[in-house]
C-alpha cells in the first residue's frame, strides 16, 4: 500500500508569542515538527511520500529539518485545514492512502498511526476521534441512533445540545487519495469562521455513502497539539516520561523519572543508575554499571561500564573508559578521552586530551591539548597552559610521572616518564625522566624584617 502523508505545518502559532515557527519550538532537544516526520517515516507502508504543508517561515523550516526526502507545499494564506490539505492534492498518488498529520502535535505514535490507515485501507474514511470532559475548542463528533458518524461541527458552529457532545475530533485522518479529493472540491467556506474546513468531508463521506470508522489513540497525550507554552512544557513532560518508561522497563534505576531529561539519544546496559536532575543532550551512551550521581549534564558522550559520575559534573564529546570516577564538579570538554581507571576530581577541566589509564587528576586543574601516559599523578593545581595568546600547544606527560602542587607545565612542552615535578614549578623546558624537576626561587628567610606599620 502508498502512504502519502501529508503534514499541517502552516499556522502561525500566534499564541507561543515567538519570532519561531510554532513548530520548530523543540520537544526533548529537536523540533517538534520533526518528531512527527519520524513517527511519519516508521510506519511500515510499500511506498511513502511526506508532503509538508508550510506558510510563514518556509526557508527557516526547510533549512532546519534539512530532509531532501520530503515535498514542500506553500499555503500562503491560512483558509483552514481543508484549504491546507487541498494545497497537497496535485502531489497525491493515484491508489494511495492519504494520512492527515499536524506538525504541532507531536507525540503521536507510528502505532496509533497504523490503526488508522490500516483502518482506511478498504476505502473506507478513519477517523482518529477522543473522549474529553472539557471538549471546549474541538469539533464534535455527531452520530445517529446507530452511533454512526455522520458529521463533524466545529465548536463555533455547534448548537447548545451538540457542545456537550464530549467525543470530539483530534483532526488526524486516512482516506483513499481519490475520495479525498473529490470532497476537497467540494468544500465551502460558508460558516462561522469563513474556513475551508477539513471536518466537511464527514458529511460528504456520508453523502457518498462511504463508511466511517472511528479509532482513539492508546493515551491522550498522542493527540494534544501546542498552542501555547504551558501546553509546550506539559508535551515536554509526557515525553520525557515516556522516555524515562523505556529506560525503566529497559532495567535502568530511575531515583526520580521526574527529574531526568532526555534531549536526543541515551542508549544503556545493564544495571545503570541515575539519580535525580540528570540532564542527558544528543547521542549518549552509558555501559554496564554506570552510575550518575545528582545535578549532572552529559552531551554526545560514551562512558564505559563500572564509571561513576558523582555530583555536579559536566561532560561533552567525550569518552571515558571502563571504571573510571569522575567528580563532584568535574567538566570534561570536548575531546577529552580518559581510558580506563582515571580519577578525575573537583573543579578539575580537561579539554582536547588523551589520559591513558589509571592516572588520576583530582583536585584544581586544567588539562588542556595534553597526551597524558599511564599511572600518572597530577597534584592539585596544575596547569597547562596550552595558550600563548594566539596558538595552542600540546604538552607530553609520560607514563607514571608526577605533577607537584600549583605547577604550570608551559606549552609545547614534555615531562619524561617517571618524572617528578616539584611544588610550585613553573615549567619552560622539558623535564628530562625519572628526575626531579623545579623551576622555582629557593627559600630564604630575611632575618630582622619587619612588617610595615601605618603611617600615624
Ligand atoms: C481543528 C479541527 C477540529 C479539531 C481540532 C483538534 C478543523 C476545521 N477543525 O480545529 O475539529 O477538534 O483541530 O485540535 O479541521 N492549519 C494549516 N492551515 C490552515 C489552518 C490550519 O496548516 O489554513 C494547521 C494548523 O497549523 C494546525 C492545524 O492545521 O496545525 C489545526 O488548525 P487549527 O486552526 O488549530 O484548527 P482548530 O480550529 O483547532
Ligand atoms: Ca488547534
Amino acid at each position: 500500500m502508498n502512504l502519502n502523508i501529508v503534514i499541517l505545518a502552516a499556522g502561525q502559532g500566534t499564541r507561543m508569542k515567538s519570532s519561531l515557527p510554532k513548530v520548530l519550538h523543540p520537544i526533548g532537544g529537536k523540533p517538534m515538527v520533526a518528531h512527527v516526520i519520524s513517527s511519519a517515516k516508521i510506519l511500515k507502508a510499500t511506498k511513502s511520500k511526506i508532503i509538508m504543508v508550510y506558510g510563514h517561515g518556509g526557508d527557516l523550516l526547510r533549512d532546519t529539518i534539512n530532509d531532501t526526502s520530503l515535498h514542500w507545499v506553500q499555503q500562503a494564506e491560512q483558509l483552514g485545514t481543508g484549504h491546507a490539505v487541498q494545497q497537497a492534492a496535485d502531489q497525491f498518488e493515484d491508489d494511495a492512502v492519504v494520512l492527515v498529520l499536524y506538525g504541532d502535535v507531536p507525540l503521536i505514535t507510528p502505532q496509533t498511526l497504523t490503526f488508522l490507515f490500516e483502518a482506511a485501507k478498504d476505502d473506507s474514511l478513519a477517523i482518529l476521534t477522543m473522549f474529553v470532559d472539557q471538549p471546549s475548542g474541538y469539533g464534535r463528533i455527531i452520530r445517529n441512533s446507530d452511533s454512526q458518524v455522520l458529521a463533524i461541527t466545529e465548536e463555533k458552529d455547534a448548537g447548545e445540545a451538540e457542545k456537550l457532545i464530549k467525543e470530539v475530533n483530534t483532526g488526524f485522518l486516512a482516506v483513499k487519495a481519490q475520495l479525498l479529493c473529490g470532497w476537497l472540491a467540494q468544500l465551502k467556506n460558508n460558516n462561522s469562521q469563513g474556513e475551508y474546513y477539513l471536518t466537511d468531508i464527514i458529511s460528504l463521506a456520508v453523502q457518498d455513502k462511504v463508511t466511517i470508522h472511528s479509532v482513539q489513540a492508546e493515551t491522550s497525550d498522542e493527540v494534544l497539539g501546542v498552542n501555547s507554552k504551558t501546553q509546550l512544557a506539559y508535551l515536554e513532560r509526557c515525553y520525557q516520561q515516556r522516555q524515562c518508561e523505556v529506560l525503566m522497563q529497559q532495567g535502568v534505576t530511575l531515583i526520580d523519572p521526574a527529574r531526568v531529561d532526555i534531549r536526543g539519544s541515551l542508549t544503556v546496559g545493564k544495571d545503570v543508575s541515575i539519580d535525580a536532575n540528570v540532564l542527558f543532550e544528543g547521542d549518549v551512551i552509558l555501559g554496564d554499571n554506570v552510575s550518575i550521581a545528582a545535578n549532572c549534564v552529559i552531551k554526545n558522550s560514551t562512558i564505559a561500564s563500572g564509571v561513576d559520575i558523582l555530583p555536579m559534573c559536566h561532560i561533552e564529546d567525550s569518552k571515558l573508559g571502563a571504571n573510571c570516577r569522575v567528580g563532584p564538579y568535574s567538566r570534561l570538554r570536548p575531546g577529552s578521552a580518559l581510558k580506563g581507571d582515571n580519577h578525575i576530581g573537583n573543579f578539575v577541566e580537561i579539554k582536547n586530551s588523551i589520559i591513558e589509564s589509571g592516572s588520576k587528576v583530582n583536585h584544581l586543574t586544567y588539562i588542556g591539548d595534553t597526551d597524558m601516559g599511564s599511572g600518572v599523578n597530577i597534584g592539585a593545581g596544575t596547569i597547562t597552559a596550552n595558550y600563548d595568546g594566539a596558538n595552542k600547544h600540546r604538552t607530553k606527560i609520560g607514563d607514571n610521572a608526577s605533577t607537584g602542587s600549583n605547577s604550570v607545565l608551559v606549552a609545547p612542552i614534555e615531562v619524561g616518564a617517571g618524572a617528578t615535578i616539584g611544588a610550585g614549578t613553573v615549567l619552560t623546558k622539558n623535564a628530562p625522566e625519572g628526575e626531579l624537576t623545579l623551576a622555582r626561587s629557593v627559600q630564604k628567610s630575611v632575618s630582622g624584617w619587619a612588617r610595615p606599620v601605618k603611617k600615624k
